[in-house]
């Protein structure tokens, strides 16, 4: 007998990854698959990969390594690899996991049903196009799996706009895993979040890998012409409903005065921004062809202070890039120093297949990342710290996210999680509510009504 088809899916990675999977989900109960919360028993698992370090790249194998006994089990169980693994490593993956039933790169993760259909003729689909065009795709209300609740899509979604880079830092292996720069259509990214707002959305994050670029490669008007991402950030900012908007990544290198402008000009944009510089030291750039100084950073830091004096910056580390010294360390030290960033991720150098960086010596002992690490991200605490404490005794408007036995959670315009333990008031998640700050940790605040 024949159950009806299920699917599971995992997902690792940034958060593009995270709305690819959502994608996914669609496109299988669109062909007859039913969501399942349970990877033992569904009859399709999907896995979602992410190549952006050695040990994103392991988890997938140790779960791939871990799935033969259900496939032995399962008989019937078809196991996909989607996403940056998938596109970078598929032969691999083939050989070394024979249980593996498709490979689909991070263009092809729109026909995976049908794929599924003929893999046995083609177990890896993973050709990548220059001028990829990311097709419309509404999100339908049965894929989310939260059909019941009264906001459908939850309060805050995603919203893709542009894919692949064309930056090729040295480090990085986006540029290979996701393809050349492609930007989508503007009028599809507005009709995509007027669709969320008309179904109670109220926060929205843009996504690409380097959003700066949005336009500057394709077109993305009908008539042929372009527009920046300030004027892409204003459009979307004017939908009326739309209470937050954010998004991430930037490359510091085209952070332009028109998008400093825009958080003092669109009272919804957030003030917010990620903005990741990864070293301190300018011969370490210089090396990661990242195409800015450490002067060039400060200026923008210090324009979006002047235009936002209240927004939260946060970034990314490299620790131990090949070449670093304990100089060019103690000039990432210093830049923490100066910018006091509100919160960082760090992360210890690791070389990717195929990158230049892969080949550049001497490498740094891991030993001495890990230490170099250590150190960095002890400050980073003490100073997240700090710069909490300067919320306590300031009222602020929350976005519930989650309701708690004993109280609910929230997020600030500014991108902190709030506590706040349960007065008279018991709100729902997507409502807004002022709080006032009473105490505030290493990584949330505490808040009463
Ligand atoms: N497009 C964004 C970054 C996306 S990748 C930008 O240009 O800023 C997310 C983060 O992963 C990077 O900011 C970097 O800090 C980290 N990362 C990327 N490749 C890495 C590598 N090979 N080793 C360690 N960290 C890496
Ligand atoms: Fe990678 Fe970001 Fe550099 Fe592109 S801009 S190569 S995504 S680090
Ligand atoms: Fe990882 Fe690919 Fe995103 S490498 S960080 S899933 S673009």
């Amino acid at each position: 007998m024949n159950q009806k088809k299920s699917f599971y899916i995992k997902t690792f990675g940034c958060q593009m990854n995270v709305r690819d999977s959502e994608i996914i989900a669609q496109s299988l109960i669109e062909s007859g698959y039913q969501i399942s919360s349970d990877m033992n028993t569904a009859s399709l698992i999907v896995i979602n990969t992410c190549a952006i370090r050695a040990k994103a790249e392991q988890k997938v194998y140790s779960l791939l390594g871990s799935l033969r006994k259900n496939k032995k089990q399962n008989d019937g169980l078809k196991i996909c690899v989607a996403g940056c693994v998938a596109q970078q490593e598929a032969e691999q993956i083939i050989r070394r996991m024979k249980h593996v039933d498709l490979v689909v790169g991070t263009q092809h993760i729109y026909h995976i049903p049908e794929l599924l259909a003929r893999s046995a003729e083609t177990p890896i689909v993973t050709k990548l196009d220059n001028a990829y065009h990311i097709p419309r795709y509404l999100p339908d209300k049965r894929s989310l799996n939260k059909s019941s609740s009264a906001l459908p899509y939850g309060s805050s979604r995603f919203v893709t706009i542009m894919q692949g880079c064309n930056n090729f830092c040295t480090y990085c292996v986006v540029p290979y895993t996701r393809g050349r720069e492609f930007s989508r259509m503007a009028e599809d990214i507005v009709e995509e979040v007027a669709y969320y707002i008309e179904a109670g959305v109220t926060e929205i994050t843009l996504l690409g890998q380097n959003v700066n670029s949005y336009g500057k490669t394709n077109p993305v008007l009908a008539d042929g012409k372009t527009i920046s991402f300030a004027q892409l950030l204003k459009n979307i900012s004017a939908l009326d409903g739309l209470r937050r908007l954010r998004f991430t990544t930037s490359n510091p290198n085209d952070l332009s005065d028109e998008l400093i402008a825009c958080f003092s000009e669109l009272p919804n944009l957030c003030p917010q921004f990620h903005l990741p510089v990864q070293s301190g030291s300018n011969t370490i750039l210089k090396k990661m062809n990242r195409k800015y100084t450490l002067e060039t950073y400060l200026d923008r830091v210090e324009k979006l202070h002047a235009v936002s004096p209240k927004i939260a910056l946060s970034t990314d580390i490299i620790i131990g890039f090949p070449g670093e010294t304990e100089d060019d360390f103690q000039q990432t030290m210093a830049l923490l120093e100066r910018v006091k960033f509100h919160g960082s991720f760090s992360f210890k150098y690791s070389d990717r297949r195929g990158t230049r960086a892969e080949k550049l010596f001497p490498k740094v002992a891991e030993k001495e990342k890990g230490r170099r690490l250590n150190i960095f991200q002890n400050r980073q605490n003490e100073i997240s710290l700090e710069r909490n404490r300067e919320y306590v005794g300031k009222r602020l408007e929350l976005l519930v996210e989650k309701i708690c036995t004993d109280g609910f959670v929230g997020r600030t315009s500014t991108n902190h999680l709030v506590h706040v333990k349960s007065g008279e008031h018991s709100p729902a998640p997507g409502d807004y509510i002022m709080v006032e700050i009473i105490s505030a940790g290493r990584h949330s605040l505490l808040g009463s009504v």
